[in-house]
């Protein structure tokens, strides 16, 4: 059974009920979700050959001291650094180093800033001078994956509706979804009720009703969908070594379908991608 809670009244802890929003929340995620959103516009001239995943990190934890805010990575369960940076076959929650980007790279910036304390939670990928075209195209089929998430986002629907339409896309590209992550709620918590995988059925899950607000951040691999964690405890990555990718938004739904809050004001939202919006005629 699902519960459903005022958020304003309840205190803050994760225990499984599903938080609803009013108008102020979804002013404060605005707000978070702007900054980071422009914090990730900032990176796509960072993003060359020859930078270091420590540059980036340098960056955004600068990009937070001018800003006034604080990163939600940092400390976050023992994780030691303000972004997340997962290059090639790495899923996600790649800890920045010293090792240098290279041409051809496809890498993950996963930025979360909190503002009033409110999380703005999104990530992009990145090409690092000129991709092959499968890495390129698995860009493009990880974005449109997250958009037709959010086609799917509307009060009366499931969240399953979600999972549904998003692993539907995907493995019609013949790629595959990602099942051991999942997109969450989000607000005041980092990481919140519910869940919200990016495969399944229709009508499957909670109801969507307005006023829930979470990310949707599909990870789609170019080959099988396994993951193992490395040995720092952290560094998701394909077993098959396939290279994977993920982009993400956070949004509020409302009474005619969802608010994204995450999106690009500069247009960026596939920096360095070449994406049409229309589905591409399949040859
Ligand atoms: N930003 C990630 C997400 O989308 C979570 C990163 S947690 C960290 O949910 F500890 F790895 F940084
Ligand atoms: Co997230
Ligand atoms: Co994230």
């Amino acid at each position: 059974m699902t519960t459903y809670l005022e958020a304003e009244a309840n205190p803050i802890r994760n225990t499984g009920a599903i938080r609803i929003y009013g108008p102020e929340a979804f002013a404060g995620m605005r707000r978070a979700c702007q900054l980071t959103a422009r914090c990730l516009d900032a990176l796509a001239e960072i993003v060359v050959p020859g930078v270091t995943t420590q540059t980036i990190d340098d960056f955004v934890a600068q990009f937070a001291l001018d800003n006034d805010t604080v990163s939600a990575t940092l400390n976050y369960r023992g994780y030691p650094k303000s972004v997340c940076t997962s290059i090639n076959h790495v899923v996600c929650h790649g800890i920045p180093n010293d090792k240098p980007l290279k041409e051809g790279d496809i890498v993950n910036i996963d930025v979360t800033f909190v503002v009033d304390g409110w999380h703005g939670d999104s990530s992009r990928m990145y090409p690092v001078g000129k991709l092959k075209r499968a890495a390129e195209r698995l860009c493009e089929v990880t974005y449109r994956s997250l958009l037709v998430g959010i086609e799917a986002v509307k009060p009366g629907g499931h969240i399953g509706d979600i999972g549904e339409a998003i692993q539907t896309y995907a493995e019609s590209e013949r790629c595959s979804v990602v099942r051991d992550f999942c997109g969450h709620g989000v607000g005041k918590l980092f990481h919140d009720a519910p869940n919200i995988l990016h495969y399944g059925r229709r009508g499957e899950g909670p109801e969507m009703k307005p006023g829930m607000i979470f990310t949707i951040e599909p990870m789609i691999n170019l080959g099988r969908p396994h993951v193992k964690i490395l040995n720092d405890g952290w560094t998701a990555v394909t077993r098959d070594r396939t290279l994977s990718a993920q982009y993400e938004h956070s949004l509020g739904v409302t009474e005619e379908g969802c608010e994204v809050f995450t999106f690009s004001p500069g247009g960026l939202d596939t920096p360095g991608i070449d994406f049409q919006r229309e589905p591409a005629a399949t040859a």
